[in-house]
C-alpha cells in the first residue's frame, strides 16, 4: 500500500520574481512513490516553482508554505534541503568551467551521504558506481572527466543531470523539462529510471509538454498550472485534453 501522507505539500504558495508576482497561489500535494506531473504553457511559472522550492535566491516565497516530510522546507537554506533530499534538475543546467564533473557528483553525493549517517565514498568506490550510472544513461565515460556541462550538448546536460538523479537517490525529484533536446533513447533513459526509482519509494515532480514521456511515466496525477494556480488537476485524460486542445481554456473551466 502506499503512503498517502505526502512527502511535499505545498499550500497556497505565493511567489514574486523581481517586481513580477509570477505564483498567486500554488497548492500540491505529492506522497512518496508517486509520479505527478505539471504542465502549463510556457510562462506560466512551472520553472519559478522548481526554483522557488529548491531555494533559488531571485524566487522570492512572499506567502504560503511548504513541507517537505513534515518539516519547513522554506526555512531551510538551499543546500538543507537537497541533504533533506530535495533535488531539482535545471530546464538549462549551467556549466560550470573548471570544476571536474566527477569531483562535483562526488562532493554533492558524499554531502548527501553524510546527511544520512552514510560513510563518504573514496574516488576509486565513487568512480566505479558514476561510471556505471553513466553506462546505464548513455553518457560516455569521459564526461566524468571532464568540467559541469562544458561544451556539453543539449542531450548530454540532460543525461548529465539523470546522472545526479541516479546517484544521489533524493526522496523528491523534480525534473524541469528534463525531455527537452533529448532523443528518444535518452527519453525512454528518463521513463526507465523514474520507474526504477519511484518503486523504491522515491517521488517525482514532473515537468514536461510531451505527451509520450507523460503516457510513459503513468503518472499519478496531472495538474495543470494557469494564471499562477493548479487549476486543474487529473490523471492522464487532463494530459490528453491539453494536447489535443492547447492551453487555451474552454468557455466552461474560464467560468468555473
Ligand atoms: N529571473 C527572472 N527575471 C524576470 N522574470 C522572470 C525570471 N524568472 C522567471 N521570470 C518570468 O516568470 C514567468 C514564469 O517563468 P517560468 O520560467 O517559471 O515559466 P515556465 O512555466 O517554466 O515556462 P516554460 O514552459 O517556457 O519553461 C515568465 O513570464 C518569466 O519571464
Ligand atoms: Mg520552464
Amino acid at each position: 500500500m502506499k503512503s498517502t501522507e505526502p512527502l511535499l505539500q505545498v499550500r497556497d504558495l505565493r511567489v514574486d520574481v523581481g517586481e513580477r508576482n509570477v505564483l498567486a497561489s500554488v497548492s500540491l500535494a505529492v506522497p512518496p512513490g508517486t509520479v505527478h506531473v505539471l504542465m502549463g504553457a510556457n510562462g506560466s511559472g512551472k520553472s519559478t516553482l522548481g526554483l522557488a522550492l529548491a531555494g533559488h535566491p531571485r524566487y522570492r516565497v512572499a506567502s504560503g508554505e511548504a513541507r517537505f516530510d513534515g518539516q519547513d522546507l522554506l526555512a531551510l537554506t538551499p543546500e538543507a534541503r537537497a541533504r533533506a533530499g530535495l533535488f531539482l534538475s535545471f530546464q538549462a543546467p549551467p556549466d560550470i568551467p573548471g570544476v571536474k564533473n566527477a569531483l562535483f557528483a562526488r562532493t554533492a553525493l558524499n554531502a548527501v551521504r553524510e546527511s544520512r549517517g552514510e560513510a563518504p565514498l573514496d574516488a576509486f568506490d565513487f568512480l566505479s558506481s558514476a561510471r556505471t550510472a553513466a553506462a546505464d544513461l548513455g553518457l560516455p565515460e569521459a564526461m566524468l572527466n571532464r568540467p559541469v556541462n562544458d561544451g556539453f550538448s543539449g542531450g548530454e546536460r540532460k543525461r548529465n543531470e539523470l546522472l545526479q538523479l541516479a546517484l544521489l537517490r533524493p526522496r523528491l525529484a523534480i525534473l524541469d523539462e528534463i525531455d527537452s533536446g533529448m532523443d528518444v533513447d535518452g527519453v525512454r533513459a528518463v521513463v526507465s529510471l523514474v520507474q526504477k526509482l519511484r518503486g523504491q519509494g522515491m517521488a517525482f515532480l514532473v515537468v514536461s509538454h510531451y505527451l509520450q514521456m507523460i503516457e510513459s511515466l503513468e503518472p499519478d496525477a496531472v495538474h495543470r498550472l494557469d494564471q499562477g494556480r493548479i487549476g486543474e488537476t487529473g490523471g492522464m485524460d487532463l494530459a490528453r485534453q491539453i494536447a489535443r486542445t492547447g492551453y487555451a481554456r474552454s468557455p466552461q473551466a474560464a467560468e468555473a
